[in-house]
């Protein structure tokens, strides 16, 4: 394949899935990025003259569809000021905090709405003009509610799945929206619009029957032309056996011993690997850790947490804030509470790929997960999925989507940092036959429940439509 042409499969999202690369020589290359939504979708992609379409992360740069590993990429250009007001703006600065429990404060600007409904335009008109008869479209995230909608007024011709990765909040949250109708139609535009809890279903429902008064029935919507629209909960997952099979090789291995030994040995490794975004919770985190130093429960010889804080969204001002906040507080923290050559908290803030990650995940003894408010949080199944002797305990947030089926972790309340710290402790003293029964149900329920079981009931009850 050299360039894409109808797809009978079109896959719609804010990002491509490829990162550039450029060669010693300067020239440009693109390589698939590795998240796990491309990893599911690829082998579908292939089977069915799939097409991706997405922005390829700069700003200005229009490119011609292309295809990278076999994958048919349709580019979608913004501009620097569309990428300010519709990806930065209302995307990360509207939508991310309203429906992530408003842990911040989500802006409300005209001028970025405007620019949103602009862009998801012209991400509709992209997939109707990749999109063969009669094909399959599915339009991923917040960031792109309003194209269902839209794609559908262009091609009625096509099935329309959306899924939505965050959270769907509560109305008493979602009506303080000034564009709530728009966004529920937008998304009304698919045949299936699919939640990681059956909660954000529920509540989406919920507020098409009061806000737009349409009539739903066991979670089915009839639109006033009679058409159907169907909402539902599918938890997204990983790919559990790519992780184990990479936390098993003797290449991981070897460096997860390096890097307790780095760390000095401890006894106790605590491992915290997240987005540097304000709904993970971290400062609580690193509160409840320099305590449990502070008043001797742990003591810094013997424990170390290892924090990465992968950067995201940097020009966003309430991440901006946080990065300050959390550099300040290690600061501090292991200011008070290191002693020489031992500075309890290690924080990295940067990425890592694959290898490096798996190689943490096998090093730790205590992973915790533990945002304020997350759609599911596929860090957590990784830590499991990279556990191959059940070892290792999770501490996991209550108000992680993943909690609702890794019921085994040491839930916590990340709001309370006494509750925190006693969650801690617990995966810490818990016997290993304790932890080892734990990790099992876990692990089993991360393979059996998948990214490819994700992605195909989905795609199963989409072309049931
Ligand atoms: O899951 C939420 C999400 O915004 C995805 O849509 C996105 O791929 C990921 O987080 C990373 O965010 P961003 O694309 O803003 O860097």
């Amino acid at each position: 394949m050299t360039s894409p042409s109808g797809a009978d499969f079109v896959v719609v999202a804010n990002r491509l899935p490829v990162d550039r690369v450029i060669h010693d020589d300067g020239t440009e290359d693109w390589r698939t990025s590795p998240g796990g939504l491309v990893t599911a979708l690829e082998p579908v992609m292939r089977a069915n003259d799939g097409a991706w379409v997405g922005w390829h992360g700069a700003p200005d740069e229009k490119l011609e569809p292309f295809v990278s590993d076999d994958l048919a990429l349709v580019p979608v250009e913004l501009s620097a000021d569309e990428i300010a007001e519709y990806y930065e703006g209302f995307s990360n600065a509207t939508l991310w905090p309203l429906y992530h429990d408003v842990v911040a404060h989500p802006e409300f600007h005209r001028e970025w709405w405007e620019t949103y409904k602009m862009i998801n335009q012209r991400f509709a008109d992209r997939a109707a003009a990749v999109a063969n008869e009669g094909a399959t479209v599915w339009i991923q995230d917040y960031q792109l509610s309003l194209a269902p909608k839209m794609l559908r007024e262009l091609r009625p011709d096509l099935r329309i799945g959306y899924f939505l990765h965050i959270p769907f909040p509560p109305a008493e949250l979602f009506r303080q929206l000034p564009w709530r109708s728009e966004i529920l139609e937008g998304m009304l535009g698919a045949d299936l619009v699919g939640f990681q809890l059956p909660g954000g279903a529920n509540n989406f429902v919920e507020l098409v029957r009061r806000m737009l008064r349409l009539s739903v029935h066991r979670h089915v919507v009839t639109m006033p032309d009679g058409r159907e629209v169907r909402a539902q909960a599918y938890p997204i997952s990983i790919d559990a056996q790519g992780f184990a099979d990479l936390a098993a090789t003797p290449q991981v291995r070897a460096r997860a011993e390096e890097i307790r030994r780095d760390l000095g040995d401890p006894e106790h490794l605590v491992l915290g690997i997240d987005r540097l975004d304000y709904t993970k919770g971290l400062r609580q985190r690193l509160r409840a850790f320099g305590e449990l130093i502070g008043e001797g429960s742990l003591s810094a010889t013997d424990a170390v947490f290892l924090q990465v804080a992968n950067p995201s969204r940097e020009r966003v001002q309430e991440y901006r804030r946080l990065r300050d906040d959390i550099d300040m507080l290690v600061g501090r923290l292991n200011g008070n509470i290191g002693t020489i050559g031992h500075p309890p908290i290690t924080y990295l803030h940067t990425s890592y790929p694959r290898e490096e990650m798996a190689a943490m995940y096998v090093a730790a003894d205590v992973m915790m997960v533990t945002p304020l408010r997350d759609g599911m949080n596929l860090v957590a199944k990784e830590f499991v999925a990279c556990r191959d002797d059940n070892s290792g305990a999770l501490v996991l947030s209550e108000f992680a989507g993943a909690a609702r089926e890794l019921k085994q972790a040491y839930l916590v309340n990340p709001y309370d940092i006494n509750g925190l710290k006693a969650g801690l402790m617990r995966a810490i003293n818990d016997t290993p036959a304790a932890k080892t029964k734990r990790m099992r149900a876990m692990r089993k329920q991360v393979f059996d429940h998948d990214i490819d079981h994700w992605a195909s009931s989905f795609l199963a009850d989409l072309e049931r439509r």
